[in-house]
């Protein structure tokens, strides 16, 4: 059982590999993330002031990256909170299971890349802040 704070989410530094030419960066299961990815998806097109998240996972881990642009991530285990800026490709926030997140001050054109463990199962959702602190309680 992986433990479930704020503590236990981090940034990790992705390779970047620098050519004259752009930048490359590459994530490979299990070598630089503690998982194996079944899903990728992408936000974009968010518009200025508009919240993302405002939920928990029960099991689903995650690595969430600033493709472009940057934007906060309000991390939340129902005892602490922390605010993570991620405004470089080559950096990622693992999230564990069972975090309450909010993702916000989206720049413009900012991409949010989320790399996930498990597919998308509607189940895994705690949608409303109560049923995630008694969830937490559990
Ligand atoms: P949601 O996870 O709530 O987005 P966010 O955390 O960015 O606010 O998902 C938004 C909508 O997209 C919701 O109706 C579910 C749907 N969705 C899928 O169908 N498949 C997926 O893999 C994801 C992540 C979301």
């Amino acid at each position: 059982m992986i433990e479930s704070t704020i503590y236990n989410c981090s940034v990790i530094g992705l390779n970047k590999i620098h050519e004259r030419s752009g930048n490359i960066t590459v994530v490979e299961n299990i070598r630089n993330i503690p998982f194996e990815v079944k899903r990728i998806y992408y936000l974009y097109d968010v518009p200025g002031g508009a919240e993302r998240g405002g939920h928990a996972h029960k099991a689903l881990k995650q690595l969430i990256v600033a493709a472009s642009g940057c934007f906060d991530v309000v991390l939340n285990d129902g005892q602490n909170k922390k605010v993570v800026e991620l405004n470089r490709p080559y950096y990622g926030l693992y999230v564990v299971p069972g975090i309450w997140r909010e993702v916000i001050n989206f720049s413009s054109g900012a991409i949010c890349l989320v790399l996930a463990s498990e597919k998308y199962d509607k189940e895994d959702y705690l949608r409303e802040y109560s049923n995630f602190l008694e969830w937490k309680a559990l």
